[in-house]
């Protein structure tokens, strides 16, 4: 069948059922958002647990207000700067939104996703679309169609193939409490470029013992099947664990090498841009190669670095 027919997305949208999208960030499994028996079906598909929100992508700014409400200004100043593109903006929610998108909760995360072929999709549909990455649940997130493919497997819905996500990993969610912004989740754009939209600080909110506000914020999430640790010292990972076979996932090209070592690094010449592009791309890879044990170098502890290695500890726990 055609992968890119986005007449034929639409179609399947329309009669409730999930297309797997293209974004700039990851793939989405995308149902239409205010159709119950769709959502659900997002729900079955990942083995997702009811209690994580769902994001609800739309074609511009102009349709910020069919969702939310009370918007703060300077989450119009975001979504000014950002959208299209790879900001997630938690909001008080319109009425409208079904509870089934929000987990009960009062606020919504929307975007306005940058890949031109969903984009083209979201212009083309009456309704906006919710849109979880398209993985199953805690496994890593997809970053090709195939990725999609080995993540759902017999579950795989239709592929719109928007080719390679450019940017690799998830959306930064920017959410209000008593009108200051918070970072809920880190993600494609950095503290620093939020920062610097906003011309202040803006600080990380951390909620891991209660129930996280982003589930996406729990601590063991984006887990590949094989158990994997961080290491600042890859050298000394690799010694303790010699009689194993070992993925190693580094920044930079790497020297070391050995028998029992399969490596992939993330940027041959240390840009976190790309490294963040290649992230999920490299553990599918290793995830492939039925390694024994992954052992992931710690990136950089500045911009996206910071949002690489939250994704890392994540996968790192038991
Ligand atoms: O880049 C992305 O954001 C991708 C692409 C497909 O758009 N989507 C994505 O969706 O990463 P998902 O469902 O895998 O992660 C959404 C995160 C979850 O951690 C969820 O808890 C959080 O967004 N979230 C959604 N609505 C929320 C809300 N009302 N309050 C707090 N967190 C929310
Ligand atoms: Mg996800």
């Amino acid at each position: 069948m055609n992968t890119n027919s986005i007449e034929y997305a639409k179609k399947l949208l329309e009669e409730n059922n999930l297309v797997a999208i293209p974004t700039e960030t990851v793939y989405g499994l995308a149902a239409n958002a205010f159709s119950e028996e769709a959502i659900k079906k997002i729900y079955t598909t990942k083995g997702r647990p009811s209690n994580n929100p769902l994001i609800v992508h739309i074609s511009s700014k102009e349709k910020l207000g069919d969702i939310a409400i009370n918007i703060p200004a300077e989450a119009h100043k975001l979504a000014q700067h950002f959208w299209p593109g790879p900001l997630t903006l938690v909001l008080e929610k319109n009425p409208e939104i079904l509870n089934l998108v929000t987990s009960g909760k009062n606020t919504v995360g929307i975007r306005v996703p940058n890949h031109p072929t969903t984009l083209e999709l979201l212009n083309k549909l009456s309704f906006p679309i919710v849109a979880p990455s398209a993985n199953k649940s805690n496994h890593i997130s997809p970053t090709s169609p195939q990725h999609v493919r080995e993540s759902l497997s017999e579950n795989t819905p239709y592929i719109l193939d928007g080719g390679e996500c450019l940017n690799g990993i998830e959306s930064t969610i920017v959410g209000f409490r008593n009108n200051q912004p918070f970072i809920y989740r880190l993600g494609a754009i950095s503290i620093d470029d939020i920062e610097t939209a906003l011309g202040k600080k803006v600080n990380v909110y951390h909620n891991e013992k209660q129930s996280p506000l982003s589930p996406g914020m729990f601590k063991k999430h984006y887990s590949p099947k094989i158990p994997l640790i961080l290491s600042s010292d890859v050298e000394t990972s690799i010694r303790a664990n010699s009689h194993l076979n070992i993925g190693l996932l580094t920044f930079k090209a790497e020297t070391i090498s050995g028998k029992n070592i399969t490596k992939y690094s993330l940027s041959k010449n240390g840009d976190l841009k790309e490294a963040a592009k290649n992230l999920y791309k490299g553990l599918y890879e290793l995830e492939s190669k039925k390694v024994d044990l992954i052992i992931a170098e710690k990136m950089p502890n500045h911009g996206l670095g910071l949002s690489i290695n939250d994704r890392l500890t994540r996968a790192s726990h038991k």
